[in-house]
């Protein structure tokens, strides 16, 4: 693994951004705190020091860059996967890319891409609330932590390798064009749910169909399907 860990950085996602010209592909970089982590919509992801894994793994290669619609959902699948080998039950994805048990929040995932003329890199960025005792501030999606579910300290580091190992068999898959979506739809969290969703500035409610083969989100808008491709989509259920 090439590992780079920092005590303090402002965001993991935000260093390989500066750095990626210079790092080799699928470098993980880790942090015991963040000083501005990063949520999606432009959100902070603020988590306490030592306590939780939070990490972006740099990908370079042109072919896993191709697949950047299917990622963040396979990489919420690689952290259930893991999570669910510790005894946790009530997994599941929410579209995009969020582990929710039962409705609750364990991990967050922010996706981005640095292009010029063509794609650069993609940065994979996740956030995992594992040794968390309670969760201060109002959140949007409930938070829970593996300590408030399993009621014990999880090793940090066995837990680190464990992700990382399953991210990159999980990305070895989409290299060798290996289809996991039959799995990953057994965890589709929003599935068959009503919410009301953004969508091109107007707030409509809409059923949710589930996960597409091409991991988009069917949804059915007053009986006419279409699909979601970008993550910039808010739903409330
Ligand atoms: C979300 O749920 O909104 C996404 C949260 C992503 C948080 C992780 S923590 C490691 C990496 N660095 C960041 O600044 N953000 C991601």
């Amino acid at each position: 693994m090439k590992e780079l860990f920092f005590e303090s950085i402002d965001s993991t996602n935000t260093y390989l951004k500066r750095n990626y010209e210079d790092l080799e592909d699928l470098t993980f970089v880790r942090a015991d705190l963040q000083t501005a982590g990063k949520g999606r919509n432009a959100r902070k992801w603020s988590s306490s020091k030592g306590k939780n894994l939070m990490f972006s793994l740099l990908v370079k290669d042109k072919k896993v860059m191709k697949a950047f619609g299917s990622l963040s959902v396979l990489s919420a699948y690689a952290v259930l996967k893991v999570l669910e080998s510790y005894g946790i039950e009530g997994l599941s994805i929410k579209w995009p890319n969020d582990v929710y048990v039962k409705d609750k929040k364990i991990c967050g995932i922010l996706l981005e891409g640095v292009s010029k003329d063509e794609m650069e890199c993609l940065i994979i960025g996740i956030g995992i609330n594992v040794n968390e005792d309670h969760f201060e501030g109002d959140f949007l999606h409930e938070p829970v932590s593996m300590k408030q579910i399993l009621h014990k300290n999880v090793d940090l580091n066995k837990f680190k390798e464990k992700i990382y190992d399953l991210l990159i068999e999980t990305i070895d898959s989409i290299r060798s064009g290996t289809d996991l979506y039959e799995k990953v739809i057994a965890y589709d969290y929003l599935k068959g749910k009503r919410a009301y969703c953004l969508i091109d500035g107007l707030r409509k409610e809409v059923s949710i169909i589930g996960i597409d083969a091409d991991y988009s989100l069917k949804i059915s808008d007053e009986g006419e399907e279409k699909n979601i491709f970008s993550d910039e989509i808010t739903f409330h259920l």
